[in-house]
């Protein structure tokens, strides 16, 4: 009798387990995480434009947030892993008014890989509120994209406590990198990082001098800046030694030179796509760049090659697959017996 009583209840107990997890399955799997909701809510006046219509981020008509427009979820787990705040604004000409993020907003996205803040006018953070903020709780994040905004050097520092990131993309923003900047230095803290995208700022040739400790970057774009003349700080790229794809274009480089030791290399041996058109190269580059073995896509358009290219001055990329000399002044390539 006691024995029946006890099973019974063994029974109940099972069934019950049994009701509750399933019921939890089912509240966890058709929503988001309320903490999660309200933390986009509170970020929504900040994003909610014209030009990112964030009307889908509404409680009441959908309660998943993981259906609001640029949210990204892990299927399995419903949190955050992906924002988008892709803002048309920046492109449509207009003169915006600098923003000021408060970057702890998005502290409750924990597992957050992706941060994508194009476009958006951001001058800079809230004071005490910067991205350092985020560097002890968001271990995840992997890429951060604040292309497209009016961030300037100082936003470096904050940014250098992300240890985590892969991927930084500051293009089009108004960083300077200027000699007495600390700026990029600091950024070498980011042992991680294999892609910085610096493209469409003010750099001068001393930056590549502040981006020597970077050497685990595999990308570096550096179009549109202002580059100049003789590089005579060559040496700061070529210590970074894991670079693949290096993007020079629209500036207006000349040469490469070494300060230290005037050498004209470039000796990036990893080194697989190089882009430097529309800058002031002319025949002499490919002497600087006979030690880049693994060069696969080489493009030159728009500068001054002159004359005729002896193909034995391209004798060295025996990897090289593409490449492209337009737009410059050539009139033949001489090609030698036995290179065909
Ligand atoms: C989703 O979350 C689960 C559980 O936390 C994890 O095991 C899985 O790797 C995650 N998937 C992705 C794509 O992040
Ligand atoms: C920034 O956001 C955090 C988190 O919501 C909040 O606690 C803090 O008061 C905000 N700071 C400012 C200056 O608005
Ligand atoms: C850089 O941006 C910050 C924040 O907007 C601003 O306070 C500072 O004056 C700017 N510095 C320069 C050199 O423009
Ligand atoms: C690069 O690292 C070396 C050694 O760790 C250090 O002495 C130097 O100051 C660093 N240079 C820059 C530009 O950060
Ligand atoms: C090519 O450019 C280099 C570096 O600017 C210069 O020293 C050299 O005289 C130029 N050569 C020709 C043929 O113009």
């Amino acid at each position: 009798m006691m024995e029946s009583k006890w099973v019974w209840f063994m029974r109940m107990m099972v069934m019950r387990t049994l009701l509750l997890l399933e019921g939890c399955r089912w509240c966890t799997t058709n929503a988001c995480l309320e903490q999660e909701r309200i933390a986009l809510l509170h970020l929504k006046p900040f994003f909610n434009s014209h030009y990112n219509d964030l009307r889908s981020w509404d409680e009441v008509k959908n309660l998943d947030c993981c259906e609001w427009k640029g949210v990204e979820c892990n299927t399995t787990s419903k949190r955050l892993i992906g924002l988008s705040f892709y803002s048309e604004e920046w492109f449509q000409g207009e003169k915006l008014k600098d923003r000021y993020l408060n970057a702890s907003l998005f502290l409750p996205f924990v597992e957050l890989k992706r941060l994508y803040l194009s476009g958006n006018a951001i001058a800079g953070c809230v004071e005490n509120e910067g991205f350092g903020k985020l560097s002890s709780t968001l271990n995840n994040l992997k890429i951060l994209d604040l292309s497209y905004n009016y961030l300037n050097d100082s936003i470096l520092l904050s940014l250098s406590e992300l240890s985590s990131l892969r991927y930084l993309d500051l293009s089009y923003n108004r960083i300077e990198g200027s000699s007495h900047s600390r700026g990029f230095q600091w950024i070498s803290r980011l042992t991680k990082l294999e892609t910085l995208a610096l493209s469409g700022n003010s750099l001068k040739n001393s930056v590549l001098l502040h981006m020597r400790n970077l050497s685990s970057l595999k990308t570096l774009r550096l179009s549109d800046n202002q580059l100049e003349g003789r590089l005579l700080h060559t040496q700061g790229l070529n210590n970074l030694i894991n670079l693949r794809k290096l993007d020079l274009r629209g500036n207006q480089i000349e040469s490469f030179q070494s300060f230290k030791d005037g050498d004209r290399k470039l000796k990036l041996t990893h080194l697989e796509e190089l882009y430097l058109d529309s800058n002031l190269f002319n025949d002499s580059v490919f002497a600087s760049l006979n030690k880049l073995s693994n060069l696969k896509y080489l493009s030159i358009s728009g500068n001054q090659l002159k004359g005729s290219i002896d193909m034995k001055d391209l004798d060295a990329f025996t990897n090289l697959r593409t490449l492209d000399m337009s737009n410059n002044e050539l009139k033949d390539i001489v090609i030698h017996k036995g290179i065909i």
